[in-house]
């Protein structure tokens, strides 16, 4: 890998010495947004589920998401803003800092974009995509049934990073696994990818990826003044 690697940074930093600059203080908001979600990818999808303080449920999806640590344990969501009132999510974490990120296979692709729809705060999108929810522990909104993760978050730090945008920082209280994607040591168990099967979020408003495309890099170590492939560190074994 490392002589093809060497090769092919050679090759692309030749074909990329042209370049078309963007200067982003003078483009219109939606041109930055355009841009940036269609390059920075794939993307992660949270399934947000919330509830208002009456309870009342919501779901959609966010792929402004990922983890951000394991100490403490936290994930983030970025909101954008909506015009005339914020999204559910956003208003709903505001509200009562609590957020369930479900986790989406392929087989709820499809489930996953029925709950996007901009319907009115009431509505709750788990009934109308036809989802099961499940009770969480510590958080009132639910988590849904058929996904195969699930996080139970309470809001850490909420930023405005824009007018109306937000960033969500919440700490994982809980994490419910389905059995068939753990595998080995039930005492220090790994996440079978392949059984996970999650999607992604591609460029524009309706691409996908699957996420079983793997390839392997051994990482390099410092040692004797250099770095070395870990796998010609001998074994302590
Ligand atoms: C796959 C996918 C990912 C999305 N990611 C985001 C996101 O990261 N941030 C955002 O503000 N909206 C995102 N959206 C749009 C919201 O899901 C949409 O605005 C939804 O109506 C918000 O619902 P709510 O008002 O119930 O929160 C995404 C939509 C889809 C289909």
């Amino acid at each position: 890998m490392t002589d093809t690697a060497a090769f092919s940074t050679a090759a692309l930093s030749a074909r990329v010495s042209a370049t078309r600059h963007f200067d982003f203080g003078a483009m219109a908001a939606d041109e930055r947004y355009r841009l940036l979600a269609s390059t920075v990818m794939p993307r992660p999808i949270a399934w947000v589920v919330t509830a208002d303080a009456d309870g009342v449920v919501n779901a959609a999806p966010y792929s402004f998401f990922n983890v951000f640590g394991g100490d403490r344990p936290v994930v983030a969501l970025g909101i954008l803003a909506r015009p005339g009132r914020p999204k559910d999510t956003a208003a709903n974490i505001r509200a009562t800092g609590e957020f369930v990120v479900n986790l989406v296979p392929f087989a709820l692709a499809e489930a996953m974009n029925q709950t996007c729809v901009d319907a009115p705060p009431e509505v709750d999108e788990t009934a109308l995509a036809g989802l099961e929810t499940v009770p969480s522990l510590a958080v009132r909104p639910p988590r849904i049934a058929a996904s195969p993760v699930g996080f139970e978050c309470r809001l850490t730090h909420l930023l405005e990073t824009g007018p109306g945008q937000l960033l969500a920082v919440g700490e994982v209280l809980h994490a419910h696994y389905a059995r068939h994607v753990l595998t080995g040591d039930p005492d220090r168990p790994r996440v079978d990818a392949a059984a996970l099967d999650l999607v992604g979020r591609m460029h524009g408003a309706s691409a996908y990826t699957r996420t079983r495309d793997l390839f392997d890099l051994d990482r390099p170590h410092w040692q004797g003044g250099r770095a070395i492939p870990s796998k010609a560190i001998p074994s302590k074994e």
